[in-house]
């Protein structure tokens, strides 16, 4: 069974990055700690901390990127939620063997964390990212 430590982040897919990034910061007063491209999966992602967790901006760098699709379908809106657990992999294996839809099995991910996807169509709607951070990690 996963241990789950967090709700790590609340990630929302937008168009244009800096647009978002102005709207969050400028009229919230949020302060962005981290900025990052993920080639790998087409995206450029800013995180901005609220409390204990942070919400995450996720922007596609092409037409061919992991939100493009959610894009043009929805032109925005939350992508997914992300929960922090210490141990990903085995998380999603035993997920798995129970059953659920993996999405994307444990890859890289930002801020160095280890990274997988559990389907909406297993969670009740919501697409769900299991997040482990690397050993010196920080938060
Ligand atoms: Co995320």
């Amino acid at each position: 069974m996963p241990k789950i430590a967090a709700l790590d982040h609340i990630a929302i897919a937008c168009p244009d990055l800096d647009v978002a990034l102005a709207f969050w910061q400028q009229q919230l007063g949020l302060t962005c700690s981290h900025v990052e491209e993920l080639p790998a999966r087409g995206i450029k992602v800013a995180f901005l901390p609220v409390g204990d967790t942070r919400i995450e901006l996720v922007a596609p760098l092409h037409d061919k990127s992991e939100v493009s699709k959610f894009l043009a379908d929805r032109g925005g809106g939350i992508h997914h939620i992300a929960l922090r657990t210490p141990t990903v992999d085995a998380d999603v294996q035993e997920m798995a063997d129970k059953g659920a839809r993996i999405a994307q099995p444990p890859s890289p991910g930002a801020h160095d964390c280890r990274v997988a996807f559990v389907h909406p169509k297993s969670t009740g709607g919501v697409l769900l990212e299991l997040s482990t951070p690397p050993a010196n990690a920080t938060h």
